[in-house]
């Protein structure tokens, strides 16, 4: 990790480059499949992928993983403010997501001191089989599938690295087919369900954090063993609000800042979607996730009953 001493064109600003210089062109040029899941040509490719296979996790790396649009951003920050606070160093940014950019960038993460912070939206199966044989500590992050849905309908038509679409209706056809970037929401839950049990693995939700984030973080960085005195998690807390975040996004995420931290709430659905549509997702949670894990975390019923 990089400290704001030694700033330098980080793999994170190149990565944001490279997302500002790309056009909206047809779908078929901003997307390509690899192992049946759908990723965004401007920011995956093959080669890494390939290169992730063999990639070497540390036992003392920070994993985040999530299914887009579940507050990754948030939680990358969160992570860096409890580093940042314990080792008492202001941390820049740096990319956190090791499926993004060319197989150097993936190398670079070699340099990067203890401990690194890593985040990724690969599925369980794609995910380097070195984090698993390592026991690293994961931290999944799930927002409930409605909210997920309209955040990422609304990203798709502000991010200049992914195809535009006409109409909420024609997206809510993708999401719930499983045919956007990262694959199926519910085929993730469904994988991630059967590691729920392993020590090194904790789930927090999106809604647990914006209801109460001083007792989440001391929940994280107690997983992490990163324990903070209750005046550093009051600073982590305000550090990492919507609107501390969304006011600091220009300098974090350049002219990407608002698609980034668009509204930040609990509930954006219920002013999206049809009945009939939320019935679709309801059927989809009963079939899947009802009664599991993360089903039961996910408190479906209090936030997405029509
Ligand atoms: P909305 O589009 O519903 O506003 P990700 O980082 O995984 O792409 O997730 C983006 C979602 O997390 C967006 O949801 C964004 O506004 C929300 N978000 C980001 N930072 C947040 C924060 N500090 N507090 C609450 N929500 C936040």
């Amino acid at each position: 990790m990089t400290d704001s001493s030694q700033t330098g064109h980080t793999d994170r600003n190149m990565l944001l480059d490279m997302i500002h210089s790309t056009s909206k062109t047809s779908s078929e040029d901003l997307l390509f499949t690899y192992k049946g899941v759908l990723y965004p040509t401007v920011l995956c490719n093959e080669e890494t992928f390939k290169s992730l296979e063999n990639f070497e996790a540390r036992e003392d790396d920070l994993l985040v993983v999530t299914y887009p649009k579940c507050g990754t951003n948030w939680i990358i920050q969160i992570l860096y403010d409890i580093v940042g606070v314990i080792s008492n160093k202001e941390l820049l940014l740096d990319n956190t997501m090791i499926e993004f950019g060319n197989p150097e960038m993936l190398e670079r993460f070699k340099d990067r001191p203890s401990p690194r912070i890593i985040s990724t939206h690969l599925n369980v199966q794609s995910i380097p089989k070195s984090f698993f044989q390592k026991k690293v500590k994961t931290l999944l992050v799930l927002r409930n599938p409605k909210d997920a849905a309209v955040s990422f309908y609304n990203f798709y038509n502000s991010m200049p690295a992914l195809p535009t679409y006409q109409s909420w209706d024609l997206f809510f056809k993708d999401f719930i087919q499983g045919n956007v970037v990262y694959g199926s929401y519910f085929d993730y839950l469904v994988a991630w369900n059967k590691h729920t049990e392993e020590h090194n693995v904790m789930a927090v939700t999106f809604e647990e954090m914006k209801l109460d984030l001083p007792t989440q973080l001391r929940k994280i960085s107690d997983f992490f063993r990163l324990s903070l005195s209750p005046e550093q998690i009051s600073l982590v807390e305000e550090q990492t609000s919507f609107t501390s975040m969304k006011e600091k996004s220009e300098a974090t995420h350049g002219k990407l800042g608002n698609a980034f931290f668009r509204k930040g709430q609990i509930g954006d659905w219920r002013s999206v979607f049809t009945e009939p549509q939320s019935k679709q997702v309801d059927a989809e949670f009963e079939k899947y996730l009802a009664g599991t894990n993360l089903g039961d975390l996910l408190n479906y019923n209090k936030y997405c009953s029509f």
